[in-house]
């Protein structure tokens, strides 16, 4: 029966811990130290192996080259003839499913699928038996590997969120600058979303980073829409406040009081027709900022600077 294919909700939905599957390679999870047998061992010999150490099955082993697999189960069937003596080499199954090292995990897992196997041989490039993997050694290697990421992401987080903290001074502040070409539409939006990734790994408050990041948004967009050569968003960040300027060069604004009015726009027909220019963007800065002021001269250029105050429910932890 063949599976569904995978729906494009599938793909969305998909896990950091399905995802790492792919990532994976077989070599990161499997275990190396793989009980062997080699074909010229008897099957007395065989059960031996197999009894001391618990397993159910081995590879068999020439000049570390993977020749063949034998099971409890070819132990058995050469029990009940009694040839206890026959050679290992007589009972394995020399056609073996086995996996390359260099493969990604998903890869190991799909063949678990396929034949039902609960163990697999692993084999490099030519053919030597480098190690064995099981579902439980790509459980292991997910869990682990998922553990380590979590806790640098924390790491990252913590030496961030206690930069002011650690940082004597009696005033001090972080200053990100990003230049904005105007025009440039493709890249629009791309310095605001930087700074909002910034600011989260400095452990601002989610709703507090919302309304900076729309009003950034807002302040780039009218860089790259109104001005003649593009500007500068400078954001200054201090434990009390985080203040947005950006300061271009031209051409100004004649009013800049029905500039801030909701539905005021100069924008041409073209830029309306990609979705911008509804004339809300400084009222929004004006409504999610603590305040906001802006100076314009014509011909000169204008200054427009929102501030954030950080409350103490945005400080982190
Ligand atoms: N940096 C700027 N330089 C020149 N004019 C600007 C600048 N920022 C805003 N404006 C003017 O203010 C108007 C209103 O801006 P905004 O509220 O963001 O609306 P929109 O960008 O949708 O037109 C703009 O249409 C433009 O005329
Ligand atoms: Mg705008």
């Amino acid at each position: 029966m063949s599976k569904p294919e995978p729906t494009v909700t599938d793909t969305a939905e998909i896990t950091r811990a399905q995802e790492l599957v792919y990532e994976l390679r077989v070599k990161e999870v499997m275990k190396t130290e793989v009980i062997t047998v080699s074909p010229g061992s008897t099957m007395r010999e065989l059960m031996a192996v197999l009894r001391v150490n618990r397993i159910s099955g081995t590879p068999v082993v020439e000049n570390g080259n993977l020749i063949g697999i034998i099971s409890i189960e070819d132990l058995i069937k050469a029990f009940a003839r009694q040839r206890f003596d026959d050679l290992v080499s007589d009972h394995m199954t020399r056609r073996v499913i086995a996996v390359g090292a260099d493969e990604h995990a998903v890869q190991a897992v799909k063949l678990f699928a396929q034949y039902g196997f609960g163990r697999l041989p692993v084999t490099d490039k030519e053919g030597k038996l480098v190690g064995i993997i099981t579902g439980s050694d790509i459980t292991r290697g997910l869990l682990s590997t998922l553990n380590k990421q979590y806790q640098s992401e924390e790491i990252r987080r913590y030496r961030a969120s206690h930069i002011f903290e650690d940082t004597l001074s009696d005033s001090t502040s972080l200053i990100l600058r990003y230049h904005i070409a105007p025009r440039d539409f493709e890249q629009g939006g791309q310095a605001s979303s930087t700074l909002k990734r910034t600011l989260q790994r400095l452990g601002v408050n989610p709703a507090l980073l919302r309304r900076i990041n729309v009003s950034a948004y807002e302040a780039e967009m009218n860089l790259i829409i109104h001005t003649t050569n593009g500007g500068e968003i400078r954001v200054e960040i201090s434990p009390q406040r985080i203040v947005l300027v950006t300061e271009d060069t031209g051409p100004g604004i004649a009013d800049v009081e029905q500039a801030f009015k909701p539905g005021y726009s100069t924008a041409a027909d073209w830029v309306r027709e990609l979705g911008f220019g509804a004339g809300m963007g400084l009222c929004n800065i004006k409504r999610y900022s603590d305040s906001v002021s802006m100076t314009s001269v014509p011909g000169k250029g204008s200054i427009l600077s929102a501030v954030f105050e950080v409350g103490p429910a945005d400080h982190p932890e």
